[in-house]
């Protein structure tokens, strides 16, 4: 395997040291910052508001989501136990008020364990599930009615483009479609090298 495949899969499910480090880069790298603060106010919470994060990695999108939902629950799942403890220790504050999880789970165990949520989103996961029609089915049956999804992808290849971030968003769009979501929108964040793209739809 080439060291770049090694790294790549890090981001996939960090495990062990170099997961550790792949945790790091992630809560620090600039762009990565931006992408999630900016996907968190897509999604127009409000206090009362159950949201659940997918593949939350070290948890910098549920700390904001925690700066507004106040009386409402923050959940983020991950099935890298790495990610869930970098997670838990930034969110270690929220967790001790009670309204707050992190949890070790993997997104087929969304409809089995987890539902009811008002907002439901992602960001850099999309790309690792195995299958796209199947996850958004799975998204939509954990929302309740008038209910958010929120997916953001930016292209994080050797030479990532615009037209990769576009791409994702069609095959997104499709899926979500096909889920029954409506008012499917797109939403586009400059960034270097490459845009970050965020597809939302409702359930109604
Ligand atoms: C590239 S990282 C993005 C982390 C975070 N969302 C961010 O943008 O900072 C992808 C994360 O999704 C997690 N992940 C990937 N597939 C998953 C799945 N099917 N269920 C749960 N977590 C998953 C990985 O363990 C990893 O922490």
């Amino acid at each position: 395997m080439s060291l770049r495949s090694v790294i790549v899969n890090q981001f996939k499910q960090p495990h062990g040291i170099l997961g550790h480090v792949a945790g790091f880069i992630m809560a620090q790298r600039p762009s990565n910052r931006e992408r999630n603060k900016w996907t968190v106010n897509l999604l127009a919470l409000e206090p009362h508001h159950e949201i659940l994060e997918i593949g939350c990695g070290p948890g910098l999108a549920l700390k904001e989501c925690t700066k507004t939902v106040t009386t409402g629950r923050v959940i983020g799942i991950d099935y890298s136990n790495v990610m869930v403890g970098q997670a838990q220790r930034r969110l270690s504050p929220e967790i001790k008020k009670g309204n707050t999880e992190v949890r070790l789970a993997c997104l087929d165990q969304l409809t089995r364990e987890l539902s009811g949520f008002d907002r439901v989103f992602s960001l850099n996961v999309v790309q690792f599930f195995p299958d796209l029609e199947e996850a958004f089915k799975q998204i939509y049956a954990c929302l309740d009615i008038n209910g958010m999804a929120a997916t953001t992808f930016q292209p994080r290849t050797k030479n990532p483009t615009r037209e990769q971030a576009i791409s994702m968003a069609l095959k997104i769009h499709a899926a979500m479609s096909n889920a029954g979501f409506t008012d499917i929108r797109d939403h586009e964040l400059p960034l270097k090298p490459a845009p970050a793209i965020c597809v939302t739809g409702k359930k109604h």
